[in-house]
């Protein structure tokens, strides 16, 4: 029995996760996939309500008593610094140490891609965001706040074991989807420190995939080649920050951030399936937000759990929508957030 976690979160989160469970509940019926979810509403209703972010004993339960996570967005305008969001979002991805964020970039549909004459074999890789220190560790100060001599410090943070482990996941991944060119990306030539261990690191674990293609391309450049040359890249290891980046870009390559799908994985232990995109409170409550990232992450956390057929199916039916225009409007389509779950369930 599989247990899920569901997380639905803020703004549009609640609305595409909605149709994410429309989606796996048939799935669950189809391929008699014996499942329990059990949702959570942590977010800025409960937070502001409560003043609870995450509550405490959460990560413990997470990780004892589920098989997978299912998030939708968080963030809200109510909570200004979005205080609850750094507490939810990234307390789930460095508290159950979810450090490889797999984002794939696969184009679906060639009227999709902003890109001139770009086929859907031209847009298909993956990038992993290394998800647990980098920029994002939080680390730093305000000396003389608020005067005109102050300085603000921000630290970046990055391990040995950090950078060696997800850069080990690029490689076993390339291996196990049989993909041979990892290319690693960095700012070596600005960031020396962080840019030196990086390099040794991939240096070192290349060497133990002796059958893998490695290559090195510095990050700004990377930005160029993947709007340019998408078709060069298999797999792309990155820093917390620069994933962030590209992969957003990566998005708009693929459709934008409503088609956008991730996995925050743990190899040892519950990862967290979400939308590349977020809470988009402008669109909230309209029934109009593209829920076909969600519904994909739901077939990445499948495929995660070794339902890699209902996974399979999942992907098939949301390209049939897309190539038939049943999609939202920010791809094109007229359909509703609601009716796109339909049309995706009433081709499974
Ligand atoms: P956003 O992804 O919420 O929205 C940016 C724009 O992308 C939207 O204006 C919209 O045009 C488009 N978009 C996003 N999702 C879409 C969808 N499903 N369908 C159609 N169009 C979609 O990013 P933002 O505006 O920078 O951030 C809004 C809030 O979300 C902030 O509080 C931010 O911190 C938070 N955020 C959360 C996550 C997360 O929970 N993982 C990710 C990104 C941003
Ligand atoms: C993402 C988001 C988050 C990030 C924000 C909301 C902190 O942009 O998941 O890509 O930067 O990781
Ligand atoms: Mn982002």
């Amino acid at each position: 029995m599989n247990h899920i976690a569901i997380i639905p979160g803020d703004g549009i989160g609640p609305e595409v996760i909605r149709e994410a469970k429309r989606v796996l509940h048939r799935v669950q019926d189809v391929f008699s996939i014996p499942l329990r979810v059990t949702e959570f509403d942590w977010g800025a209703d409960k937070y502001l309500r409560e003043g609870v972010t995450l509550p405490s004993g959460t990560l413990e339960m997470l990780a004892g008593d589920f098989n997978a996570i299912l998030f939708g967005a968080v963030g809200d305008p109510r909570v200004p610094d979005n205080r609850h969001a750094a507490d939810i979002l990234m307390g789930l991805r460095f508290g159950l140490d979810l450090y490889a964020n797999v984002r794939p970039v696969k184009l679906l549909d060639e009227k999709l891609c902003p890109i001139k004459a770009a086929r859907t074999q031209d847009v298909n890789f993956t990038v992993i965001r290394e998800n647990t220190e980098g920029a994002y560790v939080n680390s730093g100060s305000i000396f003389k706040k608020g005067t005109p001599g102050e300085v603000a410090i921000q630290t970046e943070i990055h391990t040995r074991k950090g950078v060696e482990r997800v850069i080990e996941y690029g490689f076993d991944l390339a291996k196990r989807t049989d993909r041979s060119k990892v290319c690693m990306s960095d700012k070596s030539n600005a960031m020396t420190y962080a840019g030196d261990l990086w390099q040794r690191c991939f240096k070192e674990v290349s060497e133990r995939y002796s059958n893998l293609q490695p290559a090195h391309i510095y990050i700004d450049a990377l930005a160029l080649l993947m709007v340019r040359t998408p078709q060069d890249f298999q797999v792309i290891v990155t820093s917390n920050l620069f994933g962030d980046i590209i992969t957003d870009l990566g998005a708009a390559l693929q459709g934008g951030l409503g088609m956008a799908y991730s996995g925050n994985i743990n190899p040892n232990g519950v990862s967290l399936f979400e939308p590349v995109h977020g809470s988009s409170p402008a669109m909230a409550g309209k029934n109009v937000a593209n829920p076909m990232g969600a519904i994909l992450s739901t077939a990445m956390m499948l495929d995660h759990l070794g339902l890699v057929e209902a996974a399979r199916r999942i992907e098939t039916a949301v390209t049939a929508c897309v190539r038939e225009g049943h999609t939202t409007r920010d791809v094109g389509g007229t359909l509703s957030t609601q009716e796109v779950g339909e049309a995706v369930v009433a081709r499974l």
